[in-house]
């Protein structure tokens, strides 16, 4: 793809655009500009970004004759916290930010969830926009509005729905991103398939080890295919009464694999879902209802790109049901104390439930730490 294409989310008086393709850093200024009730931004990144594509967004902004500030913050998970976000805040209001300031994401999710919040909550809310720079923010985060920051309770559990004015993802600025990351978003890539597009998983078969090579090609189709999938599913359900929820697949074991080890390089979110979205589908199995021939066929396929598949593929650690089990019962999604999962009926039919007995899931649990 050269240029870009355009997505719509679709929510009335919160509707916005997410532009997809290459270039798009360097003529973001074009871009903001109609958005914009005065010409200045600020510009909330982390340190690595910073170091690699600051400058190009600056210079873009000064192309538009706009004006803008930037506000550097440590890279990595620990920032997504109150410390963090007090500190921006107060920066940001020493300022003098107005209402109708523009904050500009220039990051991953840790970025643009900090950012969102903090635009949500400043002077009752004002706009921002995403520029995501990981592959995991282009096809996730970036889009649906869910903000936020961590707590000592932990993830994600202090926040709000703010949604963007705009999206822009370039994908030439994932050509910097660390292999390991790069495969950690195509877990999330992958979940698009696996939720409700069956052929979009088995171009994914085809055409996986050329995105995470990161061929600009195959990106661009990986990203436009999950973002126009994202837009949708938040244009039907933005605050996960129902549908949204399936793009928890994964999720559930996901976090509790997280939480276990402790959110850090050992064990990155995407690689977690990763995991996680194989136990959903095992878990299906057991429940007869999919195919297991299905199951491996997704095991198969993470596996051949490098990503962990199971749980006997983390090393030397050692698993404890009863811990797993416990992070689970914490998730957000739990409802009259059930926990909701996302289950398939095979390939891109997934369905939420509520009535997983939890023996079975202490059996399945059992077994994928004994494999
Ligand atoms: N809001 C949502 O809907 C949503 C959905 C999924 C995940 N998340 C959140 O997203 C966060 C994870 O996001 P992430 O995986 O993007 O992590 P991240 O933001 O920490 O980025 C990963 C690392 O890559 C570096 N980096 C980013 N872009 C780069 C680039 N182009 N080149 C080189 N280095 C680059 C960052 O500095 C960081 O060290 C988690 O906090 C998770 O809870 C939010």
């Amino acid at each position: 793809m050269s240029g870009h294409e355009t997505l719509r989310v679709d929510l009335g008086g919160r509707a916005y655009d997410i532009l997809v393709g290459t270039g798009l850093l360097a003529t973001a200024g074009r871009h903001l500009a109609p958005l914009l009730g005065r010409r200045r931004v600020s510009v909330v990144t982390d340190e690595a970004v910073a170091a690699l594509h600051l400058a190009t967004l600056e210079r873009a902004l000064d192309d538009a004759d706009i004006a803008h500030e930037a506000f550097v913050l440590p890279s990595g998970e620990q920032t997504k916290s109150f410390g963090h976000l007090e500190q921006l805040v107060d920066r940001l209001l020493a300022a003098k930010i107005e209402r109708q300031s523009v904050l500009i994401a220039l990051g991953g999710g840790v970025i643009g969830d900090l950012t969102g919040f903090a635009a949500a909550v400043l002077l009752r809310g004002i706009d921002f926009v995403q520029i995501p720079t990981t592959l995991l923010a282009q096809v996730d985060s970036s889009v649906g509005g869910k903000t936020g920051i961590n707590t000592r309770a932990g993830k994600n559990l202090v926040g709000s729905f703010h949604q963007p004015s705009l999206v822009l993802a370039d994908t030439e600025i994932l050509a910097t991103l660390p292999p390991r990351e790069l495969r950690a978003g195509y877990g999330e890539v992958v979940k698009y398939g696996l939720i409700n597009d069956p052929a979009f998983f088995a171009w994914l078969e085809g055409h996986g080890a050329q995105v995470v090579e990161g061929d600009p090609e195959a990106l661009a189709h990986a990203v436009l295919t999950s973002c126009a999938t994202k837009a949708a599913v938040v244009a039907a359900d933005e605050r996960e009464h129902g549908a949204r929820a399936l793009l928890n697949l994964g999720h559930t074991f996901g976090h509790a694999l997280e939480a276990e080890v402790g959110y850090g390089t050992d064990l990155l979110h995407g690689e977690a879902v990763a995991i996680g979205m194989v136990l959903a589908f095992d878990l299906s199995v057991r429940l007869g209802l999919c195919p297991a021939e299905d199951a491996m066929r997704v095991r198969r396929h993470l596996a051949s790109v490098g990503l962990p598949s199971g749980l006997e593929r983390l090393g030397a650690r050692t698993w404890n049901v009863a811990a797993l089990l416990d992070h689970m019962g914490r998730d957000k999604k739990v409802r009259d104390g059930r926990i909701t999962y996302v289950l398939v009926r095979g390939i891109g039919e997934a369905f939420l439930s509520q009535d997983v007995d939890p023996r079975d899931v202490e059996a399945l649990l059992t077994s994928a730490i004994a494999a």
